[in-house]
C-alpha cells in the first residue's frame, strides 16, 4: 500500500483553468520525492490534493489506500503535513512560539509535550532565538522556517514541502538538505518537495516526477531523469551542473565515473586525478 497515490487526478480551477491532467503519482513509504517543473506546471495544485485542501475534479487521491472523505480529513492532516509555498498563507499567531504550537495544541497534546515539540521543531530549523518574535515582522526566509517548524511540530509521517528552498540563504538551503535527509533516514519519514532548483534534487531525492502544463511528463530515479537533457530543456528545466560537467569531461576523454551529488563528484574527481579521498 502506498502512503499517497493519485489515480487519473484532474483539477480545473473555477474559470475553467485546467491545472492538472490525469496525474498518476505514487509516494511509497520512506521515499524522498522531488516534483520538478517550471512556473505554472501544477506542482502546488497537486500538493494541495495530498491532504484534502483541494478535491479532484475527477479521478481520486488515496492516502494509505483510503480515499479522502469529510470524515477522515482531520486524521489525514495529522498524517500528511504540508508547508505551503508562501509562508504568509500559513502563519497567523501573534508569536513564533504560539504559531508553531498551533498544530500540537489542536491535536490536544499535553502542555509538556507541546513545549517539547515546539522547541525541538524550532531547534531543527535553527530559529529558537526567534521564539518570542512577531511572525509578520520576520524576513521571508525566517518566515519560511517558522512555517516548516509549524508542520514538523505535528510530526506527520508524510512531509510535503512546496518550494522549501525558495528564499533561504545558502546556509539555510544546506541546513534544509541535511534536515530532509535526516528526517527520511532517522525517522523513516516520507518527504515530497517541489523545486525549480535542479541542483538541489540529487542531494535530497531518490525519485523524481517532472511536471509540465499540468501533466507528469517523466518520472524516474535521479540517474534516469538527468540523462534526458532534451526532455528537461523542453520543459524549461536543465540538467544540474555536476552531472553536466562530469558528462562533458567524460566526452572529452577524461576517465571519471558519473556523479550527481557534490560528495560523489568530489570522490570521482579525486579518484580520476589519482588522489583517493
Ligand atoms: N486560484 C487559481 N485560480 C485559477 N487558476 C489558478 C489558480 N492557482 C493556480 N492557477 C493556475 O493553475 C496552473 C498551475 O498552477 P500552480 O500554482 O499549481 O503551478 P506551480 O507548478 O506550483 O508553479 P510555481 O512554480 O510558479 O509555483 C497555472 O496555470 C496557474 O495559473
Ligand atoms: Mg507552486
Amino acid at each position: 500500500m502506498h502512503l499517497i497515490e493519485t489515480r487519473d487526478l484532474c483539477y480545473v480551477y473555477p474559470g475553467e483553468v485546467k491545472a492538472l491532467h490525469n496525474i498518476n503519482f505514487i509516494a511509497p513509504r520512506n521515499a524522498r520525492i522531488a516534483v520538478i517543473g517550471s512556473n505554472g506546471a501544477g506542482k502546488s495544485t497537486l500538493f494541495k490534493h495530498f491532504n484534502g485542501i483541494f478535491k479532484p475534479t475527477s479521478g481520486s487521491v488515496l492516502v494509505r489506500g483510503e480515499p479522502i472523505t469529510r470524515q477522515n480529513t482531520k486524521e489525514i492532516r495529522k498524517f500528511v503535513g504540508i508547508v505551503f509555498q508562501n509562508p504568509d498563507d500559513q502563519i497567523f499567531a501573534p508569536t513564533v512560539e504560539q504559531d508553531v504550537a498551533f498544530g500540537p495544541v489542536n491535536l490536544g497534546l499535553d502542555p509538556e509535550t507541546i513545549h517539547h515539540r515546539v522547541h525541538e521543531a524550532l531547534r531543527v530549523v535553527g530559529i529558537e532565538h526567534l521564539a518570542g518574535r512577531v511572525p509578520h515582522h520576520l524576513s521571508g526566509g525566517e518566515k519560511k522556517r517558522v512555517a516548516i517548524a509549524g508542520v514538523i511540530a505535528m510530526e506527520p509521517e508524510v512531509l510535503v514541502l512546496d518550494e522549501p528552498n525558495a528564499g533561504l540563504d545558502p546556509r539555510g538551503v544546506a541546513d534544509l538538505n541535511m534536515f530532509i535527509n535526516s528526517l527520511a533516514k532517522k525517522y523513516g519519514m516520507t518527504v515530497i518537495f517541489s523545486t525549480h532548483d535542479v541542483g538541489l534534487v540529487p542531494e535530497i531525492a531518490d525519485y523524481i516526477y517532472v511536471m509540465d502544463k499540468g501533466r507528469i511528463v517523466a518520472s524516474g530515479t535521479v540517474e534516469e531523469i538527468f540523462i534526458q537533457p532534451d526532455m528537461l530543456k523542453s520543459v524549461r528545466l536543465d540538467v544540474p551542473v555536476i552531472p553536466k560537467l562530469l558528462k562533458s569531461l567524460k566526452e572529452n576523454g577524461v576517465e571519471v565515473s558519473m556523479a550527481y551529488t557534490y560528495a560523489e563528484a568530489e570522490t570521482a574527481l579525486l579518484r580520476s586525478f589519482g588522489k583517493q579521498s
